[in-house]
């Protein structure tokens, strides 16, 4: 089954065709950081007004790469929620009036769940495409609203094992960066001055919450940068303290993704571990949640960074399964700001 999968919950357009829900045969993402960078966050007004503009576009070009045409296409997912509003109606009414037009079945996905089914697509050449994750699996979702785990019984069938109560890792990202002086989003820019920075050079506290607890806190450690950053003496933020401070921030909060996402694999008895969302894309997490799996035995999945921030081919594969289980939503159907993902 051919499924066009349609992503507009935030700030970047994008659209993707998947075979089967596992064959990418096309991936297209209309970023805009150039509109939101000066204000240093996404301003929603402006984010809506340029999808209006592109979502036409970035679906023609994804059906063109994916040497496909629209007559082919049996199926249409889009995301319905969690986002931004006025974000969300441009890409679910898109995909209502197209489903309408051409007479076939589209369903919204819940972003945040389907963004770990990214790891059951097969992609050419791809490190995602050589092996996939087995079910049951515990999966975690990192991402600049989110911080989730999750346990996967089926492609249709999840539930939360624990969140964040404050901020989520991304956002932790993005406003550390912004302390250090860089513009939104910041998450790659604390990845690159990491790695240049000494991982030990200010010690900050791992939010750990309690013992056993699978929820996160990332409130904390932004406001101890800003209380170290306050407390500098000297020349204040130099290039190398800037540096040390990233390479310490994303230590302490990379300590505390992996540690948690272990310890739900182990009190879940699963043998596999899925992290996905625009976080997964850091180097450092990559390299700490790979080592560690080897230590323990577990199998991680992880996206190619591409897979990992958002896009339109986890809403396919997402919109795939919901298709093959028989659900069709129709022309009344909603976006959901808050849609949750408690089942
Ligand atoms: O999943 P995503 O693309 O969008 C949401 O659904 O939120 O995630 C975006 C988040 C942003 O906070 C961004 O700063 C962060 O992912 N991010 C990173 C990296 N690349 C993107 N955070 C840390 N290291 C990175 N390399
Ligand atoms: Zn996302």
């Amino acid at each position: 089954m051919l499924v066009l999968g349609i992503e507009s919950s935030c700030d970047d357009m994008a659209a993707a065709v998947v075979e089967d829900g596992s064959t990418l045969l096309s991936s297209v993402v209309s970023s805009q950081d150039d509109i939101h960078e000066r204000y240093g966050g996404i301003v929603p007004e402006l984010a809506s007004r340029r999808h209006i503009e592109t979502v036409v576009p970035v679906v023609e070009e994804a059906i063109r790469q994916s040497g496909r045409s629209l007559d082919e296409i049996e199926g249409i997912g889009v995301t319905m929620g969690p986002g931004l509003l006025g974000s969300l109606l441009i890409g679910l009414s898109f995909a209502k009036a197209l489903a309408y037009d051409r007479n076939i079945p589209f369903v919204g996905v819940n972003h945040i769940v389907a963004h770990p089914l990214a790891t059951l697509i097969s992609e050419a050449g791809a490190e995602a495409g050589k092996d996939k994750p087995d079910f049951p699996f515990v999966a975690l979702v990192v991402s600049g609203g989110h911080t989730t785990l999750f346990r996967y019984e089926n492609e249709n069938d999840c539930k939360v094992l624990g969140e964040t109560r404050d901020d989520a890792a991304g956002e932790a990202f993005d406003k550390v960066a912004k302390l250090l002086g860089y513009s939104y989003p910041g998450g790659a820019v604390i990845d690159r001055l990491a790695k240049e920075g000494r991982s030990d050079g200010v010690p900050f506290k791992r939010p750990y919450i309690a013992k056993e607890s699978l929820d996160f806190s990332f409130s904390g450690i932004k406001t101890a940068v800003l209380n170290h950053i306050k407390g500098l003496k000297g020349g204040g933020l130099t290039e190398e303290v800037i540096r040390d401070i990233a390479a310490s921030f994303q230590e302490a909060v990379v300590d505390v993704l992996v540690r948690k996402a272990f310890d739900a694999v182990r009190q879940g008895g699963v043998k596999d571990l899925v992290v996905a969302g625009g976080v997964a894309c850091n180097s450092r997490l990559r390299e700490r949640l790979r080592a560690r799996g080897k230590e323990d035995g577990v199998r991680v999945f992880i996206p190619t960074p591409r897979l990992c921030s958002d896009n339109g081919a986890f809403i396919a594969v997402a919109a795939y399964h919901l298709l093959k289980a028989g659900r069709r939503d129709d022309i009344a159907l909603d976006a959901d700001p808050n849609l949750s993902f408690r089942a």
